[in-house]
């Protein structure tokens, strides 16, 4: 209002609702140029009514001065109306504090009867015309005439409660709701990410809607990162650049990182990055391109890497006795006639080793031989070699042609006669069933079995001598960042195959390393293993045909949360996630998703995100993202750091 206001008579302050500043002074001009001659009907007000007036308005206390509670607010609590609900309340904002409350800022909200409460932002601002509707005929009317009627207005917002603050400063859920009336004032950046929880050495990027609201997360609190984390979003969201962003940031807070590429985009981040676009983002931040250290790239032997240039590289081999018998009846697609013969040559094999002493050897602790879990792996030592041996072994003598039997394995292929009277022992050893009968008939059978392994055995990559398995105490080293490049594959069910023993890898040695860092006194290594493309191998489908590598999964997301073991899940197709994985993930980066089925589906995963931020979710631009993480206070849209490494193009 201020100098717009016209003093109409002495001190006697009129105000002209809807009226700018011209068609105010011609109105003065009219009131002062009244002919007292005319008779209009009206007598021109005497001095004297000022004059008391004045009086009047001298002996209440003089000119209207703002309390001193409301001194620096922006604005004031309203009545509630019968569409007000629990938790969220209507705050009106004079025309010059609009913009001291964009969406999502935070706010205290002083109650008059003492209490104080903290809250967000969650519409608005709105901006409506004082004293008339923003809808009324006469302002639709004359805004299209071309806005010759334009009202004076204020700003009203949503707030929800985020809680009471006591004495001492802490949140607590409300009891009350805040008065009418009450004053309103805007928390600085600073207060905002304190109540916020936005703290950590990790920056994932800007809160929007805030001048410089940095919003990070610990890398050291357990009840963070292991309670893991989903990175989800449409093609070209931003999610490998949210990735590739945040292993430079796990790397440098010594977090031993191992990512699963399905499709080779991320073997060039120890470079930075060149994308142009990037390099000026990243300016505009203040952040500087910067390649990760300390990468590793790992690839199955016999199988390319995007990078082969990339030093250090290795290749690596499955040691087939990790798999668990049951997932690899699950990764052969076996019928039901081919998995009874599975799990009986299964238990051939393990006989003949134990027979002819090659598994446990002379001299071997045989403890480990008994307390196997075979769900979560095989026998040791047993080789796909070996299994493929006593297969056709077991073929050939349903067949009747026991001389046509030969071995290939190493361990078989000089001792065939010992090996053939081998599997006739461990045949009989089932002594509840006569000698021939306990070996499944139908050649066919076996046959189909035969080809089944034979296929996964001519991959080449079980028990490859020229590669070594994966070696889980290097990647799970302090400030590692391994590259699993599975590019070359072309195959998911192997894909799958690999990462479930990774996972099973990395949770062994996480074991181990944690007893070894409770016994030195030490923090334990923390280690986060992402998973891009992780609907090909978590899919709602695939849980179906693989149920027992999703219980290895589900076991070790369980345990990572003890063993400090997160998992970042990665893909633009979240639909394909069923619940029972969507039930892992604790923390949430959702970039762009436009289908509102997906939508309607996470909102029953995603827990704390409110209407009104969901609602942006189909319009996010690239690089933005709700960010819902454990820890902070309430989820927020992030504009994501640029990313400073480079990233391979993949179509
Ligand atoms: N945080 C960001 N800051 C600036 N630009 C970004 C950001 N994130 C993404 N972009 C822009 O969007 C483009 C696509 O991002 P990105 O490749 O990360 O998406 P994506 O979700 O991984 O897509 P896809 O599903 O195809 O793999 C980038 O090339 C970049 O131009
Ligand atoms: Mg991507």
């Amino acid at each position: 209002m201020g100098k717009q206001q016209r003093s109409i008579g002495n001190q006697y302050q009129f105000r002209l609702e809807g009226f700018e500043e011209e068609e105010e002074m011609a109105v003065e001009k009219n009131v002062r140029n009244i002919d007292p001659t005319l008779d209009d009907g009206f007598a021109p007000v005497s001095q004297e009514v000022f004059q008391s007036i004045d009086a009047d308005a001298e002996k209440a206390g003089g000119a209207w001065e703002e309390p001193e509670e409301y001194v620096g607010s922006i604005g004031r609590t309203m009545f509630d109306t019968p569409s007000s609900k629990d938790n969220s309340l209507t705050v009106l904002l004079p025309r010059e504090s609009m913009e001291k409350a964009p969406s999502q800022s935070l706010v205290r909200i002083k109650s008059r009867d003492g209490r104080s409460y903290l809250g967000v932002v969650i519409e608005g601002p709105f901006a409506e015309p004082d004293g008339i509707r923003g809808d009324s005929p006469i302002v639709v009317t004359t805004t299209v005439k071309g806005g010759i009627f334009m009202p004076k207005f204020h700003g009203r917002v949503q707030v929800e409660i985020l809680g009471e603050e006591d004495e001492s400063g802490m949140l607590v859920p409300p009891r009350f709701r805040p008065l009418p009336n009450s004053p309103v004032f805007a928390l600085n950046s600073c207060e905002t990410a304190n109540v916020l929880k936005l703290e950590g050495d990790i920056r994932l990027g800007l809160a929007v809607g805030h001048e410089n609201l940095e919003v990070r997360i610990p890398s050291d609190r357990k009840s963070v990162l292991p309670r893991h984390v989903g990175i989800l979003g449409t093609t070209g969201g931003g999610k490998s650049t949210t990735v590739s962003g945040l292993i430079y940031s796990l790397q440098k807070a010594g977090i031993a990182t191992v990512l699963i590429d399905t499709e080779g985009e991320y073997t060039m981040i120890n470079e930075q990055t060149t994308d142009r676009t990037m390099i000026a983002a990243l300016d505009r931040r203040g952040l500087k391109p910067d390649g990760v250290q300390n990468t590793h790239i790992y690839h199955l032997v016999g199988r390319e890497t995007t990078n082969p240039g990339h030093h250090p590289k290795t290749s690596f081999c499955i040691k087939f006795d990790k798999l668990s018998p049951y997932l690899v009846m699950e990764l052969l697609e076996l019928n039901e006639p081919q998995e009874t013969r599975y799990l009986k040559a299964y238990d051939i094999t393990r006989r003949v080793l134990q027979d002819l002493r090659i598994s446990p050897q002379a001299g071997e602790d045989p403890s480990r031989f008994f307390e196997l879990d075979e769900m979560e792996e095989g026998y040791p030592q047993m080789t796909l070699e070996q299994i493929y041996d006593i297969i056709t072994a077991c073929a050939q003598i349903i067949d009747k042609a026991e001389d046509g039997i030969e071995f290939h394995s190493k361990e078989f292929r000089n001792r065939k006669d010992d090996v053939i009277a081998a599997i006739k022992r461990a045949i009989n050893a089932d002594s509840s069933k006569k000698s021939e009968g306990s070996l499944p008939g139908v050649v066919s059978s076996w046959r189909a079995l035969q080809g089944k392994i034979g296929r996964i055995r001519r991959l080449k990559i079980f028990d490859n001598p020229d590669a070594k398995p994966l070696n889980y105490r290097d990647l799970t080293r302090p400030g590692q960042v391994s590259i699993i490049d599975l590019s070359d594959t072309d195959s998911p069910r192997i894909n799958n195959l690999v990462i479930a023993e990774i996972l099973r890898g990395i949770q062994e040695q996480q074991d181990r390393n944690y007893v070894e860092a409770e016994k030195a006194g030490r923090q334990p290594n923390r280690t986060i293993v992402v998973i891009e493309e992780a609907h090909e191998f978590l899919s709602a489908e695939r849980i179906k045909q693989m149920p027992v590598l999703f219980q290895q999964v589900a076991r070790i997301a369980r345990r990572g949360r003890k063993r400090w073991l997160g998992l970042v899940f990665v893909t633009q197709l979240p639909q394909h996630l069923p619940d029972e994985v969507l039930g892992l993930i604790n923390n949430f980066i959702l970039h762009k998703i436009a289908d509102a089925g997906v939508i309607n589906r996470l909102k029953r995963s995603v827990s704390g995100i409110d209407e009104s931020l969901w609602s942006r979710l189909p319009g996010l631009a690239p690089g933005q993202a709700i960010v819902s993480m454990a820890g902070m206070t309430r989820p927020l849209l992030v504009a994501i750091d640029p990313t400073p490494c480079k990233l391979r193009m993949v179509d």
